[in-house]
């Protein structure tokens, strides 16, 4: 499959190009400055320019799927938790639906089930992953929401968990364990349509996601 990654070049992305290429997909990318295109290359992918804050849709070009791991970052403001988080996740939804792309991966974030119960500064956030889901929930599209808990760039462990423990020490998760589930859950069908939190674990990542049959 040809997969559109948006947020090539960043933490979650970096992980993800090179093991999609491994699992004999053809990655495409997205990233918004040039400069980064020969790392795309060097990591088995395809560049392409795509700013969520513009224009993006002749990024998704022949794209089968679209895994969405952008982010605005927290060291931006409000004006970019919207652009970014909200306003850009739904309008690679809507490019989707558009372009005939049925395939949807999207990282959203722990907290987004319920945000008013987050922590006070992260809830503009948590209300802009959780209005991105529900319009990807609500759209035409094979999606899949993986939600997972603090990122970290421990080397992957090729394990997690999808109980969530409501306790504060509830384990973050490498990226790199986060991307192998992507690629998990382009490879398993039974994961369209589920709403999954991704923490640290001990369960295989093929078969906490349902793929060992
Ligand atoms: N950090 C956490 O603990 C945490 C927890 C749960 C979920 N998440 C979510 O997990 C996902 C991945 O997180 P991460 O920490 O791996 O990401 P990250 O390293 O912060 O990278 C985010 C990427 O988004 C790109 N981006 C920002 N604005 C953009 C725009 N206007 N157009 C196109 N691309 C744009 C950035 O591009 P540049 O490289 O050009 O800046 C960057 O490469 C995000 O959706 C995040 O919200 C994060």
């Amino acid at each position: 499959m040809q997969v559109a990654v948006i947020g090539a070049n960043g933490g979650i992305g970096r992980e993800l190009l090179p093991r999609l290429a491994d699992a004999g997909h053809d990655p495409i990318g997205v990233v918004r400055d040039e400069s980064q295109f020969e790392a795309v290359r060097d990591r088995g992918g395809e560049p392409r320019l795509g700013d969520l804050e513009d224009d993006f849709d002749a990024a998704l070009d022949g794209a089968d799927a679209v895994v969405f791991t952008a982010g605005s970052g927290g060291s931006t403001g409000a004006d970019k938790t919207l652009m970014v988080d909200l306003w850009g996740a739904r309008r690679v939804v809507d490019a989707c639906v558009d372009a005939g792309i049925d395939r949807f991966v999207m990282i959203s974030s722990v907290g987004a089930g319920d945000p008013l119960a987050g922590p006070e500064p992260l809830r503009p956030y948590l209300v802009a992953k959780r209005c991105a889901d529900d319009h990807l929930e609500q759209s035409s599209l094979d999606a899949t929401i993986l939600r997972p808990t603090r990122l970290t760039d421990a080397e992957g462990t090729g394990t997690v968990s999808l109980t969530l423990d409501e306790r504060d020490d509830t384990p973050e998760i490498p990226r790199a364990d986060v991307a192998q589930a992507v690629v998990a859950c382009l490879d398993i069908d039974r994961t369209v349509g589920e709403t999954m939190h991704l923490t640290g674990g001990d369960t295989p990542i093929e078969q906490a996601l349902g793929g060992d049959d």
